[in-house]
């Protein structure tokens, strides 16, 4: 055998693409348009003044950064764990909490890192079909009504990339149902508008809820996310990082994400930008004859009946507007449109009444 059949192999993540040309129109992986809370670029000059203290390992707690969040979430700190993303945190989660050989499930179309981590961890998965509006049917995650165990959940809440949200009643309902097993809720969405699972904590042991930096609080940069759970589950969490590497998450991104943390204001009025424009985006879309599910999140999953996706994607492209296009079933007919300023989402309607030849009618 040689050492090439050793190897790991394995289909990796495909991310969006993140073109070298600053000046397009970049709508394809959902980051915010706006720039962090000013308090972040104050902490960028403390690091400068002291930046000897680079000499020196992190915080492998992060402290500064879990006491922030603690208080923001009104929980303790031991219920938080950080990472280098919620793509660190949730393949930890992974990890940790899927491990008994009984398929976990998530649907058939989320986000695709979920596939990815595990086919990585040689983690069984079923993919419970959306229905065909794409919404998500509780009743295909409960024991009780599939008559089948499973070893986890893990559903995106709201989903991507549908952008679709599940109501908390149904998100309940699938906690309540899994006593035996690890309900993971992925909010990377949920300051859009969408509403937390966080409340469920309280009544429910088995219940994570993972979030971001990267798209509400526009630091995908600084790579930031973090879990919320009862103690001992993020203990058992931390004892798999800190048999994996210490110190994933470096001083800079533990001090201006605190900083983040810190201004609730500037946080909730980005937000509340960014809500505004998708819904002016969705208007304009619908005058264009696009459909798409109802979206919570800071991108629309559009498709129109009479122009392929595909051939949308092109056109834009050539226009220097980046969107996401996949070409996989059921979802070939769609695009994912991140939510930009204003301006970029007047730039991408004029571009699309161009393509469509609507202006010339
Ligand atoms: C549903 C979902 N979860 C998690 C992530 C990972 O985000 P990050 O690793 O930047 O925190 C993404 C990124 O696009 C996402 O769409």
């Amino acid at each position: 055998m040689s050492w090439e059949d050793k190897v790991r192999k394995v289909e990796p993540y495909v991310a969006g693409e993140q073109p070298k040309d600053k000046g397009v129109i970049k709508l394809n992986t959902n980051e915010c348009p706006y720039p962090p809370a000013p308090g972040v670029m104050t902490a960028a000059q403390v690091l400068r003044d002291g930046y000897s203290d680079l000499r020196l390992y992190p915080d492998m707690d992060a402290t500064m950064l879990v006491n922030a969040l603690a208080e923001y979430y009104q929980v303790d700190p031991d219920q938080i764990f950080v990472g280098v993303g919620s793509d660190d945190v949730l393949a930890l989660c992974f990890l940790t909490f899927f491990t008994n050989g009984t398929p976990i499930l998530f649907p058939d179309i989320t986000y695709s890192f979920y596939e990815v981590w595990a086919d990585l961890y040689g983690i069984s998965y079923e993919n419970p079909a959306l229905r065909e509006d794409f919404s998500i049917r509780a009743e295909d995650y409960l024991p009780a009504v599939t008559g089948k165990e499973n070893g986890g959940v893990i559903i995106a809440n709201p989903n991507a990339p549908t952008g679709l949200e599940m109501a908390p009643d149904q998100i309940e309902r699938i906690v309540a149902g899994n006593p035996d097993s690890v309900v993971i809720i992925d909010e990377a969405y949920v300051d859009f508008g969408g509403q937390t699972a966080l409340p469920l904590l309280k009544k429910y042991d088995n219940l994570l809820v993972v979030q971001t930096f990267s798209k509400s609080r526009a630091m995908a940069g600084e790579r930031i996310g973090f879990a919320i759970g009862n103690k001992k589950m993020i203990s058992y969490l931390k004892d798999v990082k800190f048999s994996f590497n210490s110190y994933t998450m470096n001083l800079p991104s533990i001090v201006m994400g605190t900083e983040s943390v810190k201004d609730a204001g500037y946080f909730h009025a980005t937000t509340d930008k960014i809500i505004a424009t998708r819904e002016r985006f969705k208007k304009g879309l619908r005058e264009l004859g696009f459909v798409f599910p109802d979206s919570h999140t800071n991108f629309v999953f559009a498709g129109h009946p009479d122009y392929p996706a595909k051939d949308l994607f092109m056109a834009l492209r050539e226009r220097r507007i980046f969107v996401r296009y996949f070409s996989k079933p059921r979802i070939c007919d769609y695009l994912r449109i991140t939510i930009g300023t204003d301006y970029q989402m007047d730039a991408v309607l004029a571009a699309l009444r161009e393509i469509m030849g609507v202006d010339r009618k």
